[in-house]
């Protein structure tokens, strides 16, 4: 039943939070602003769950026979993780990021233009992992495990980057 499905329950979460916050920008008006960062934080910390455990689930993919019962399911563990966790995810964190920018009049500074650069690097990255699922999907991958472990680290260095340069505010 969908209802005791993790993902699913996830995806109806993340809609909820979605819905709340619209209610809090019409209801609260100006003072949204905190709301929309928890929002947003909720947002990152979904996609970021997403974007490091996809990589994770591509190194047992490559260890997985093609057309075995393991190699089926993580098919259907990607696909999932990929259309119900990390794309609404990130939609999210771009949209109230973006509106967090443009209300704390944060689009002129220089550590604003730095974390951009690295968040565009990880939806860069969210591109290429999504291109993946379908090579997956068609048994055509061709990354070998040793890339893929090596990949799997990318969105933990953004992450750092990221999160020092929005809350350290060094330049
Ligand atoms: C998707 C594009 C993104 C945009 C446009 C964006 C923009 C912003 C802005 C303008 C703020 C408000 C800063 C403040 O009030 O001082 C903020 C807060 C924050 N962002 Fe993002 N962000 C994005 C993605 C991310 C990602 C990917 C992460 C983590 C990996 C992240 C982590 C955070 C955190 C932790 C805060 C709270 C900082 C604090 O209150 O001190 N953001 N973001």
């Amino acid at each position: 039943m969908s209802g005791e499905n993790p993902a699913v329950r996830a995806a109806l979460a993340l809609a909820g939070t979605g819905l709340v916050l619209a209610l809090a920008i019409l209801v609260v008006g100006d003072g949204a602003y905190l709301w929309i960062k928890a929002g947003h934080v909720i947002a990152v910390i979904s996609w970021m769950a997403g974007m490091l455990y996809l990589p994770r689930l591509f190194i047992y993919h490559c260890e997985a026979k093609s057309g075995s019962e393991l190699s089926e399911t993580l098919k259907v563990m990607e696909r999932r993780l990929l259309r119900i966790i990390i794309n609404p995810a990130m939609g999210f964190s771009w949209a109230l990021g973006l509106w967090l920018a443009w209300r704390g009049g944060f689009h002129m500074a220089g550590w604003f233009h730095a974390k951009l650069a690295l968040v565009i690097l990880l939806s860069g990255f969210h591109g290429y992992l999504s291109a993946s699922v379908r090579r997956f999907a068609e048994d055509a991958n061709t990354v070998p495990v040793r890339r893929w472990r090596l990949l799997n680290e990318a969105p933990a260095v953004l992450m750092i980057g990221i999160v020092i340069l929005v809350i350290v505010k060094p330049f």
